[in-house]
């Protein structure tokens, strides 16, 4: 995951050249089984109305703490027990939270149009399952599980790795969390580019546009032809890439885009 370019370098990016691809043919998007017509991108802010903090802002997590201290393969190789009681709390914390309106909505557009909906999210909460969304894709990894450094293996967590558990898989006591660090290349990208290229319909959810590659995922659903929504309580970095952005809270707008698309 790359921070964004503010007026200099271009963020790292493993999609397509644009250019070439906006020549591809209507024909290329296919609708085989399983390929998500709407993809939703959700954000911490999706998660906002439940208590969960988010990144940027004045009560965001980043005001609290320097990403560069807790969220990098480096700060944890340097400091391990802050960082792995940094994200110890945030578990913890998931235990005083409920999924809210947004999450229910989409959980239910999902048992509205099944296998068309494919929800990916950045967040590392577990509130789109506890809604009961079941097409997940949690790019930036999650909070109940962790990731052994000495297997590999990735195995549901729910305890505190600041007390040094040992690996379920192998034994081996190297377990870190198993989120998606700055530095580091989020999960199944391979899988999300082919759902953003065949979409219809990509709407964003809470995000800020500030972290790529999903900052990016607006233009490449462009590109391939989809229709594009924004629902953010503000406008973002990213909203001018959008067709369209309505802005307020999660728990309003999502709702209210769902009764459109399925009432
Ligand atoms: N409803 C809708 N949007 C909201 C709400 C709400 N109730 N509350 C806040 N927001 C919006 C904010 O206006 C902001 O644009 O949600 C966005 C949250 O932005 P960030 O805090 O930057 O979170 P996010 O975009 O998910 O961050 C991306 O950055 O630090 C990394 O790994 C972390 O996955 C995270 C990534």
């Amino acid at each position: 995951m790359q921070r964004a370019a503010r007026g200099g370098w271009y963020p790292l990016c493993t999609f397509p050249n644009p250019a070439r691809e906006r020549t591809a043919p209507a024909s290329a998007r296919g609708y085989a089984a399983g390929v998500p017509r709407i993809v939703v991108l959700t954000g911490a802010g999706i998660s906002a109305e439940s208590g969960v903090p988010t990144f940027r802002g004045p009560d965001g997590l980043w005001e609290g703490h320097r990403v560069e201290d807790v969220a990098t393969p480096e700060a944890f190789d340097a400091d391990p027990e802050t960082v792995q009681r940094f994200y110890d709390a945030r578990r913890a914390a998931l235990t005083t939270v409920e999924p809210n309106r947004a999450h229910r909505a989409l959980a239910e557009l999902e048992a509205a149009v099944g296998d068309d909906l494919l929800v990916v999210t950045q967040n590392i909460d577990d509130l789109h399952e506890r809604a009961g969304s079941q097409r997940v894709v949690h790019m930036h990894g999650e909070l109940l599980s962790a990731l052994c450094r000495a297997c590999g293996r990735r195995t549901p967590f729910r305890g505190a790795l600041s007390d040094h558990p040992p690996c379920p898989v192998c034994g081996a006591v190297d377990l870190r969390p198993d989120v998606v660090w700055f530095g580091e290349v989020p999960y199944r990208m391979q899988d999300i580019q082919q759902a953003l290229a065949s979409c219809e319909l990509f709407v964003s959810v809470g995000t800020s546009g500030a972290v790529y590659p999903a900052a990016g995922f607006v233009q490449l659903a462009r590109v391939y032809g989809a229709r594009t929504l924004e629902l953010n309580l503000e406008p973002s970095e990213g909203s001018p890439y959008f067709h369209e952005a309505r802005h307020g809270p999660a728990g309003l707008l999502v709702p209210d885009w769902v009764s459109q698309l399925v009432d």
